[in-house]
């Protein structure tokens, strides 16, 4: 991006900060956000499982996902990226960034499987009306990840409106067994909830498929969690398995990189 694509950026809205108390009714229990240890915001249905750590909705973003953004691009010219499953946005609005970052658009494809949370992001991006989520939580997320990288605001979400216009950046419903997958990923935000919410993710079977269905020989996935059929998956599909201390020294998260000899051949100095 020159100086002058950004100057030509329109202002970010100002909004205050999101309320920590927003409570919304929706059919899935109460939509709830709720203040993390770093000051940054996460959700909840009823009394289902936070969208983030306590300890850090944004802080976890960047060291899960914001290193598997790193380390695709030291491999790839301009990732695409698989989120599952978007929520609140966290891992796009960090993708654009750090995309911007390095001079190239956002590439990816986002799963959810909650109508309302892509119908609000949408509606965020393209200047509607509120509807679930409130939009001063996406100028929140925004305006840290615009801290973190030097990235504008207005910048980060005017490219990623015209990504999700011109479907560089695919919004997609709920990722089944049945998904098929026109084109593969080379960044993976394995962000489903965990085994016990949604089972149907986290099977053996399921991991198998996803592992060659869905990511390019040249991929790198990340997680928060670390399961076994995880693990045996990645593994038995090529990847090389790197298994980080958990966000907030939690449990165990993990890191894996796919990347054909063929390529560090060819590449030479590439690490
Ligand atoms: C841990 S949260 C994701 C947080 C998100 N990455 C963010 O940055 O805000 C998990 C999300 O996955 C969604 N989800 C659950 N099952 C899914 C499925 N089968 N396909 C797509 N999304 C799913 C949930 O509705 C929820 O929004």
């Amino acid at each position: 991006m020159t100086d002058g694509d950004k100057l030509s950026q329109p202002a970010a809205p100002i909004r205050p900060p999101p309320k920590k108390t927003f409570v919304r009714d929706h059919e899935l229990g109460a939509f709830k956000l709720v203040e993390t240890a770093d000051g940054s915001l996460t959700a909840q249905f009823g009394e289902a499982e936070t969208m983030h750590s306590l300890r850090g909705a944004f802080k976890e973003t960047v060291y899960i996902y914001g290193t598997a953004l790193d380390r695709a691009r030291a491999v790839v010219k301009n990732p695409r990226t698989l989120s599952l499953g978007l929520g609140v946005g966290y891992v796009e609005i960090l993708s654009t960034a750090y995309a911007l970052k390095a001079g190239e658009t956002p590439r990816g494809e986002s799963f959810e499987s909650v109508g309302d949370l892509t119908s609000s992001f949408e509606a965020w991006l393209q200047g509607g009306d509120e509807a679930l989520v409130p939009h001063s939580l996406y100028d929140d997320i925004t305006r840290r990840t615009s801290e973190l990288t030097s990235i504008p605001a207005s910048a980060i979400r005017t490219a990623l409106a015209k990504a999700v216009e011109v479907q560089d950046w695919s919004l997609r419903p709920a990722m089944t067994p049945a998904t098929t997958f026109p084109m593969k990923f080379h960044c993976v935000a394995f962000d489903a909830f965990s085994s016990k919410s949604t089972p149907e993710l986290w099977t053996r079977e399921f991991l198998d498929h996803f592992a060659t269905a869905a990511c390019d020989p040249t991929c790198v996935l990340s997680t928060y969690a670390c399961t076994g059929h995880l693990k045996r998956a990645l593994v038995d599909a090529g990847f090389t398995l790197e298994i980080r201390e958990g966000y907030a020294s939690k449990r165990d998260s993990t890191l894996a990189e796919r990347v054909p000899a063929s390529q560090i051949w060819e590449a030479g100095t590439l690490r």
